[in-house]
């Protein structure tokens, strides 16, 4: 496994393996690595010959008020995972090396951006088109994995990689989740004992969803109403609890296959999201 922080850098190692007919992937991340990165990296592993993978905490996804210099890093235990989950590269850049100082283009995905955490985080997806767009740029993989938890994030970069008629494939790893059903994430490490403690609240409201429409339920303000004040019991404070269709994001009323049901809670500081497909 080779670790370089350099654009150029990059650019000849990953040639140099195209040259000879490699099939690339990237799996784009920010670091502080758990088993739902690893389950990417596998994915990708599985799917091409050549796996990048880039540890950037990317400082313009994150809100003037948000998390970015309290978002855990530990740079050392990244390296031993990826060596382990036989990663090729591993691309770490600097923020100047990303973002030089007269750096003016962003890439912005209208309408789907707006909706669901980006009513809450207004800028974040700009941030994530713009990084990601980059890296796919420096990379020029045949496929890139992102994780479905975030779920919302993957169909914009699936809409962006359609619309800006980008040739990478977009491929999506299923939520990993802790033994008590809390969807893995490298922000759970800020939940106190006891917020950690009544966290699995939101799968399990999300399963009791899926079982009361496999028993029928259609209403999707019923199903929604309960889990939020179940949620709320908890100590949790909604963001959001909604049934959207999964390409448009736009909020349903009616339940059917298919439909997906986010939410975005706040436990004390830490905000979690989580999501479940009907
Ligand atoms: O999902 C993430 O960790 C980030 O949003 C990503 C895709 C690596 C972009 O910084």
């Amino acid at each position: 496994m080779r670790t370089v922080n350099t654009i150029t850098a990059v650019r000849r190692l990953v040639e140099f393996q195209r040259d000879k007919g490699k099939v690339i992937s990237l799996v784009p991340t920010m670091g502080y690595l758990h088993q739902g990165h690893l389950s990417l990296v596998s994915i990708a592993r599985r799917r091409s010959d050549y796996v990048v993978v880039s540890l950037y905490v990317n400082p313009t996804q994150f809100g003037p008020h948000e998390d970015l210099a309290q978002y855990p890093r530990d740079l050392d235990r990244d390296l031993e995972l990826l060596r382990h989950a036989e990663t090729d590269l591993v691309f770490h850049p600097s923020d100047h090396e990303m973002y030089p100082l007269d750096h003016h283009t962003v890439v912005r995905v209208t309408m789907l951006s707006q909706v669901l955490c980006g009513r809450s985080r207004p800028h974040h997806f700009e941030g994530v088109t713009t990084i990601v767009m980059k890296l796919l740029n420096i990379v020029e993989p045949d496929i890139a994995v992102f994780g479905e938890k975030d779920f919302q994030q993957a169909v914009i970069i699936k809409r962006m990689v359609r619309d800006l008629h980008c040739r990478v494939k977009i491929l999506t790893g299923k939520t990993i989740r802790e033994k008590d059903g809390l969807a893995m994430s490298s922000r759970n490490t800020y939940l106190s004992p006891g917020e950690r403690k009544n966290a699995p609240i939101l799968y399990q409201m999300l399963q009791w969803a899926k079982k009361r429409f496999a028993a029928g339920m259609r209403s999707s303000d019923r199903v929604l109403t309960t889990m939020a004040k179940k949620i709320q019991a908890k100590g949790g404070l909604i963001d959001y609890a909604v049934a959207v269709d999964p390409d448009t994001l736009q909020r349903v009323t009616i339940l059917k296959k298919g439909t997906l049901i986010a939410l975005a809670v706040n436990f004390g500081k830490t905000r979690l999201i989580d999501n479940i497909t009907l």
